[in-house]
């Protein structure tokens, strides 16, 4: 699954053509991932749709992936359309797939250029054909960028995430290929469908809610957490340059003793 991956989870990212001087003092987190939240208030405080709320959220995607790979980041996880979005109205649901599919069709030429290397994480056969189409066309066109990885989290939940990962090795175990006892938290982790990206270094939650919403549950176990009130279609660079400021002050212990 992660035969060719750009990640080695745990490992120093490999010294890159040129790291800006930020990314060497390691200031900049190497994955952030984001909450899209917040594009129906944004919407419902300028009297229009919902639908407008979340058109406006994927022109705030733009800045964010330009603004992201311009800081040296090299990961960067969105999260669009989460299990529970299901609930929604049908109307709203149709809304949202119609928007990201405009976006792979307007934006990945755009992304190629730009050197972003898109993927998707999340139960995509959920999605209408037409979106899981552009999907996969996005994710060859972009295969060869390199600055940044734009993952979008899409039918997304973090314990659809470890319940897709249990399942299949619990399947190589029926099958004889795999022993229970040589499954540990190495081996689990290379199983999610994340498994591939190092584990969130910074989770950002625009909209002002303090929780996680059932967003990538296993990587978040050391994750830096960034909440604002800032609407997801108001954030911009400075907002995204914010968060990795704020970042850059908290010290992280991964249960060990400060200063060590
Ligand atoms: C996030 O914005 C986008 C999705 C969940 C698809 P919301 O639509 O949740 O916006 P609020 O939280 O209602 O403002
Ligand atoms: C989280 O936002 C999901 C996405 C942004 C895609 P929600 O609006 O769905 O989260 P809750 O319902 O407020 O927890
Ligand atoms: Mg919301």
């Amino acid at each position: 699954m992660s035969e060719g991956s750009a990640f080695e989870p745990g490992r120093e990212p490999a010294a890159s053509a040129a790291p800006s001087p930020v990314a060497a003092a390691r200031a900049v987190p190497r994955h952030v991932a984001i909450v899209m939240d917040g594009n129906g208030r944004w919407a419902n405080r300028r009297g229009l749709p919902r639908l407008a709320g979340h058109r406006a959220g994927a022109q705030a995607l733009e800045r964010v992936v330009r603004c992201a790979a311009e800081l040296g980041i090299e990961v960067l996880t969105v999260y669009g359309f989460s299990t529970e979005n299901w609930r929604r109205p049908a109307t709203e649901v149709r809304g949202i797939m119609h928007i990201l599919v405009e976006f792979l069709r307007l934006k990945t030429r755009d992304l190629v250029r730009e050197g972003v290397r898109l993927r998707y994480v999340g139960d995509v056969s959920a999605l209408p054909a037409a979106a899981r189409a552009e999907l996969e066309r996005s994710v060859r066109a972009t295969a060869q960028g390199r600055r940044l990885t734009l993952v979008l989290a899409l039918n997304y939940g973090g314990r659809w995430e470890i319940v897709d990962a249990a399942r299949r090795l619990a399947a190589r175990a029926a099958r004889g290929e795999l022993r229970p006892e040589e499954i540990d938290e190495a081996l689990f982790g290379r199983e999610l469908a994340t498994g591939e990206f190092p584990p969130p270094d910074l989770i950002v939650r625009p909209g002002g809610e303090l929780r996680l919403s059932n967003f990538l549950l296993w990587g978040a176990a050391y994750s830096e957490i960034v909440a604002t009130d800032t609407l997801w279609p108001d954030f911009d660079g400075d907002t995204l340059r914010w968060a990795v400021a704020e970042f850059g002050r908290r010290e992280r212990r991964f249960g060990g003793l400060p200063g060590r």
